[in-house]
Order: C-alpha cells, then structure tokens, then sequence
C-alpha cells in the first residue's frame, strides 16, 4: 500500500467541497475536478474564502484556512486530478449512470495502486464497483454533511475490497481528524437507517400536534443530541440501566404497537442479567473501573 499523501476529489459540491477542505487542512496535498475546470476553479475560490470564515468564526482551528489555501488545488480536469492522487474520492451528483461514467474514467486515469472511493449515500458499492478496472482498491467512504465539523465517516467495502485498502483509508481519515467504522453494505447504511427512524418519529409527534417542528429541534438539540456527542445509543442504555430501556420500550410498544416493540436481543441482554454500568455489564461488555467518557 502506498502512504496516501494526495487525494484527489472528484465533484467540488457541497460534500466534495466539504471533504476536500477536511483533507487540505489536515495537510494532505489536494486537487478537485469537477465538469469543467471553471467550475472547479471557482470552487476553490468559495472553499478558501469559506475556510477563513469559518476560522474567522472560531469553527476551524487557528492556521486552518491558510493550510487549506497551501494545500487545495483545482485541477483542468478529472483525468489530471486523479493522475497522482494516491487516495480518489468520487463525490458527484447521486445518480448511477453518472456516478459509473465518472468512475470508469477515475479508473482508467488513477495510477494502478491508487485507492478509490465514493461518496453515496444511497448506491451499493457492489453495484458501483463494476466500473472500477480493479474492485480490489474500491469502496465507500461516506461522509456527513457538513463534511468538515461531522467526525464520523461510514466505510463500506465491497465483496470484494482488500482488507488493506479498508486499513489504509481508515489510517488516513484518523489523520485527518475524523472517526470511522466500518459497517456492511444495506440501503441506507448505519447512520441514515437511524437517522430515518428518529425522523420518523419526529414527523409522527409534529403531525400528531404534541409538538411543533421548532420544540422538537431544541429538544433533541439540548437533550439526546448533546448526549449523543459524548456517548453512542448503546453508551447511554448501558448508563440509564439495560433493563430501564426494556420497561419504557414496554410502554411504548403498549402505546404504538410493533414499531416500538422491545428489541429481541435487548429482552435477552436483561435475562441475562446485563443490566448496564451499574452492574458492571452492558451491552458494549464488561466495564469494570472504565472511564465512561472513554467509551
Ligand atoms: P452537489 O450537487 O452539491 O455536488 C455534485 C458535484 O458533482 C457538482 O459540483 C457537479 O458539477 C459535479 N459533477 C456532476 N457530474 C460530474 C461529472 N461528470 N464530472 C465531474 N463532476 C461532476 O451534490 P452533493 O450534495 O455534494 O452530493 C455528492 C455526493 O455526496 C452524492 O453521492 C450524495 O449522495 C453524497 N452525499 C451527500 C450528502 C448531503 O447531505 N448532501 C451527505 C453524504 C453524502
């Protein structure tokens, strides 16, 4: 595996945008392309000037801005972009045959040892990978919106990925401050399948006039939202008590029926006398004298 020095990024939109100014300000060497080489030079333009704003805001650390002025570069086009680039990370428009035209043409300008990434949200990379010359060196990588300030990023390998091109990408996004997991390849994926759950709700509750859309953001906001910050859903059912979460998913399953049932394993964790922090049990394992903050 080569060590990843440049990224290129293909599509400089919102996201591409985004995550070339997460790699720029961590030092990478980067270049963005996008369909034409005005469109890319005016990205550049909007993402440099977006960078001292948001140091100018406190939102990025000192001397970020100017790192992302040194480093980001555009390129004429997506074959010169990816010509060095040692890491490729395709991010445009969500649409298939976009996507396999612009990653048959990634693949046919990056260097053989280069790994490539997409950016969907929503497309199988078992799918996607078809257009790459070699899947081996192909996944996802899938960042939040809005790509600098979200730490977390979804890795999806293919069936075919090499588990090395997952341990590189995953060494390279931990230098560039962010916080990746891997997870398998469903619709969705991890964070939007619970994210869609939670909107869920929140739409149900507007709809059923127990609150407006204002009360619900300031809730979650200040109350989960935050929590969520320090500690992963599992974290906080292990704090709250396993078996508390088993009593008030009964309640709810009593008031909303089968979409609120408890969850199977989360009945079996409390049989099994796996009642959280307390107990010095949960569902993330044993804790024993475990700094919580750690988790
Ligand atoms: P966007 O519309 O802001 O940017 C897409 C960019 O791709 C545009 O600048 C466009 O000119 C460029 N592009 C289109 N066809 C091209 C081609 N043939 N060659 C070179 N560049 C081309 O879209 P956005 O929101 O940045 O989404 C990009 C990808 O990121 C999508 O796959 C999307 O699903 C994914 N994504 C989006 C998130 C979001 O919240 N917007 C969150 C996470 C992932």
């Amino acid at each position: 595996m080569p060590t990843i020095h440049t990224v290129a990024v293909i599509g400089s939109g919102y996201m591409g945008g985004g995550i070339a100014q997460v790699f720029a300000k961590s030092g990478f060497t980067v270049l963005i392309a996008d369909q034409s080489a005005e469109v890319a030079s005016s990205a550049l333009d909007r993402l440099v000037s977006e960078a001292y704003g948001f140091e100018e805001k406190g939102l990025f650390e000192l001397g970020a801005a100017a790192a992302v002025e040194a480093n980001l570069a555009a390129a004429e086009s997506v074959e010169q972009a990816c010509a060095q680039a040692d890491l490729i990370i395709e991010a445009v428009f969500e649409n298939i045959d976009v996507k396999t035209e612009v990653l048959q043409r990634i693949s046919a300008a990056a260097r053989g040892d280069a790994v490539i990434g997409t950016n969907t949200s929503t497309i199988s990379v078992n799918k996607l990978k078809s257009a790459v010359e070699n899947p081996a060196r192909f996944m996802n990588i899938h960042f939040f919106n809005p790509a600098p300030f979200i730490p977390g990023a979804e890795l999806v390998a293919s069936d075919e990925t090499d588990e090395a091109v997952v341990d590189a990408v995953i060494e390279v996004l931990n230098a560039a401050g962010k916080r990746p997991a891997v997870v398998g390849d469903t619709p969705g994926m991890v964070v939007n399948r619970i994210q869609y759950a939670m909107l869920s709700e929140a739409f149900r509750v507007v709809e059923e006039g127990v609150a407006s859309m204002e009360a619900v953001d300031t809730l979650v906001r200040n109350s989960f939202g935050f929590r969520l910050g320090l500690f992963g859903p599992f974290a906080i059912v292990d704090q709250a008590g396993v078996d508390v979460y088993k009593s008030s998913f009964g309640i709810l399953e009593d008031a909303f029926g089968p979409r609120m049932a408890i969850p199977e394993s989360l009945s079996d964790a409390v049989a099994a006398g796996v009642h959280g922090t307390k107990v010095g049990k949960g569902l993330l394992g044993d804790y024993g004298d475990q700094d919580l903050t750690a988790i």
